[in-house]
């Protein structure tokens, strides 16, 4: 078996005294609680998200919809899951249309007391408008609003768009660390 090799950052954020509040959603998107969207709604987005993303590679759970779903439900059952960071994003594309869940993140208040950012992922065709940014402003806000003074997320170092937008809300790298996962042998 051939072991491949992810670097990957943690990166921090205290957020005392920071402003999370974010841009208008552009028309035809809506943010919704983690009551209104459930494991099935997010498990969809983050398949929709993440499926053919270099994070795929690096957790294979992510590359097909059962194991976003197994994911989705073992995020949710963690003792320290915060409903409260954990949002949805939905597109309707008309008032008739059903909802499109097309963005996701979660939050979990981790045992050393940090609060810990999970998956933030927007669908490809919805990206480059903002969403991202406002799915972790409203994140950030949640856990702030649980009284919690640091947040930290883990990113793979090849994933420059994701680390700019953690860098321009203010997170910063701390540590690196590799990643190690099993690949499939190459059949020539
Ligand atoms: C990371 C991700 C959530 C960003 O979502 P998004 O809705 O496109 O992000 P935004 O529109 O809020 O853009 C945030 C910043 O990234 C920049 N950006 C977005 N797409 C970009 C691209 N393809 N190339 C370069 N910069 C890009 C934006 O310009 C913006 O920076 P700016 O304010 O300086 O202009 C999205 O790319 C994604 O889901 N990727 C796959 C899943 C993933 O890897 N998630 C991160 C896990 S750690």
């Amino acid at each position: 078996m051939e072991i491949r090799y992810f670097k990957r950052f943690r990166m921090d954020l205290a957020l005392a005294g920071r402003d999370f509040s974010h841009a208008p959603l552009p028309p035809g998107y809506r943010l919704c609680s983690w009551h209104q969207g459930g494991i099935a709604g997010h498990a969809a987005a983050k398949f929709r998200s993440f499926h053919d993303q270099i994070d795929a590679d690096v957790f294979p759970c992510l590359g097909d919809e059962q194991g976003c779903y197994r994911l989705m439900t073992e995020i949710a059952g963690k003792p320290g899951f915060l409903p409260t960071a954990t949002w949805l994003l939905a597109w309707q594309e008309a008032a008739t249309a059903p909802l499109d869940y097309i963005g996701t993140i979660q939050g979990i208040w981790d045992r050393g007391g940090f609060g810990s950012i999970q998956n933030l992922g927007v669908a490809p065709e919805h990206r480059g408008q903002g969403l991202g940014e406002i799915l972790l402003r409203r994140a950030l806000a949640g856990f702030q609003q649980e009284g919690l003074g640091r947040v930290f997320l883990e990113v793979t170092a090849e994933n420059l768009v994701a680390i700019h937008l953690y860098e321009q809300l203010g997170f910063s790298r701390v540590r690196t660390s590799y990643k190690a996962v099993d690949a499939e042998p190459v059949l020539k």
